[in-house]
């Protein structure tokens, strides 16, 4: 697919959306599935569709033969929730690429979209998956190492990722905890709409503030009420203040991506709307206490630039260093959201593979 109808399908959608043709996340869903890919083995990898209990996913094993058990990377596509699969032309690529440069096994994962599956569905579809893939008779039959087994994902796929590793390293059921980390622009609050990310990149490319609050709504809940609410900043109820702490940027962002913004405090208990799930870090990662976040492996976080969840990934880093997790950041000066779906098309081209090189070489050196 190229990259010129991507980029402008959001456009397209929300003007197919406003005369009444089909919703924006159909338009998006049905663009974005004619990119999907058949499971193409090749010279160094063998690709199989395959389920982990009934959860879809594609394995990538290297073909050459291996002494020592090999390492293995997860990973959680993006999409808003509510887009996309591991067939994506651009997930494919970097998942046979990460198997073949790490001689890693690759699992690419699947997960109930949004809005036919709301939220915890996407969560206990990557656990369940997560939890089969690290028992022993899995990991014996694949060839995996237990103690290098890493895993990832980028935007709403870097959320599943991040939820899933704070459950995986505190469950008593898993005895193989992950190794790694790795969270690729991802989104980890909504609770705060007003940071300066959302100030600074309101009408971004690709991603504007209104679409990813459309999005992420769609996640929790079809009523229109959520995400009206969400575009003024007021949809958290008085009994989450105590959650405020975990994403005030005014104490968590460093001073070169607050610049000259001024902190002001979302408004409580204006809107009659109450979903405990805003308040569940199953689902807004950022939101889970520091004793949570103190068992979390070593950890990788990309953040771009020009991306409205640009600070909800710097926030993580400030709150994995202050519990004393390690964490490499690298941020994007010139990065857009959702980069890495841009690798196979011509525009953006350069900037998604560089993405990728900075992601496996952290994952080669680490893992
Ligand atoms: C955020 O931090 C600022 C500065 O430390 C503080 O004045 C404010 O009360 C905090 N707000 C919340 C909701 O924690």
């Amino acid at each position: 697919m190229r990259a010129a109808p991507v980029l402008a399908a959001p456009v397209s959608a929300l003007c197919l959306e406003n005369v009444g043709v089909m919703r924006y996340e159909e338009f998006i869903s049905m663009i974005i599935s004619l990119d999907y890919t058949q499971p193409l083995s090749d010279e160094h990898v063998t690709v199989t569709d395959t389920a982990f209990v009934n959860v879809p996913v594609r394995l990538y094993i290297p073909r050459r033969t291996s002494e020592a058990p090999r390492r293995a990377v997860i990973y959680f596509h993006g999409g808003g929730f509510c887009f996309g699969s591991f067939k994506q032309r651009a997930f494919d690529f970097l998942n046979r690429w990460t198997a073949n440069k790490l001689d890693a096994v690759v699992v690419g994962m699947d997960y109930r979209l949004a809005p036919q599956h709301h939220f915890p569905a996407q969560f206990e579809d990557g656990i369940t998956a997560v939890k089969y893939f690290l028992q022993d008779e899995i990991l014996r039959k694949y060839g995996v190492d237990p103690t290098r087994v890493a895993i990832s994902g980028d935007s709403s796929g870097g959320t599943l990722a991040a939820a899933v590793t704070q459950q995986v390293q505190i469950d008593p059921e898993v005895k193989h905890k992950l190794k790694l980390q790795a969270l690729l622009y991802p989104g980890l609050q909504v609770i705060d709409t007003s940071l300066p990310s959302h100030r600074d990149n309101e009408h971004g490319v690709v991603l504007t503030r209104d679409i990813a609050i459309k999005l992420v709504s769609l996640f929790f809940t079809k009523d229109e009420a959520l995400p009206q609410a969400m575009r003024k900043n007021q949809h958290m109820p008085v009994e989450s203040r105590h959650l405020f702490q975990f994403v005030n940027w005014s104490t968590l962002l460093p001073d070169k991506y607050r610049k000259d913004h001024e902190y002001t405090e979302p408004v409580l208990g204006k809107s009659a709307y109450s979903l405990p799930a805003l308040m569940d870090p199953r689902a807004l990662p950022l939101l889970a206490d520091d004793a949570r976040l103190q068992h979390l492996p070593r950890t990788y976080i990309l953040t771009c630039q020009y991306d409205v969840l640009r600070d909800d990934g710097i926030m993580y880093v400030s709150r994995l260093q202050n519990v004393g997790v390690p964490v490499s950041h690298d941020h994007v000066e010139d990065g857009i959201h959702g980069a890495l779906s841009y690798m196979t098309s011509p525009l953006y081209l350069q900037l998604g593979l560089r993405i990728k090189d900075m992601y496996v070489s952290w994952m080669d050196k680490n893992l």
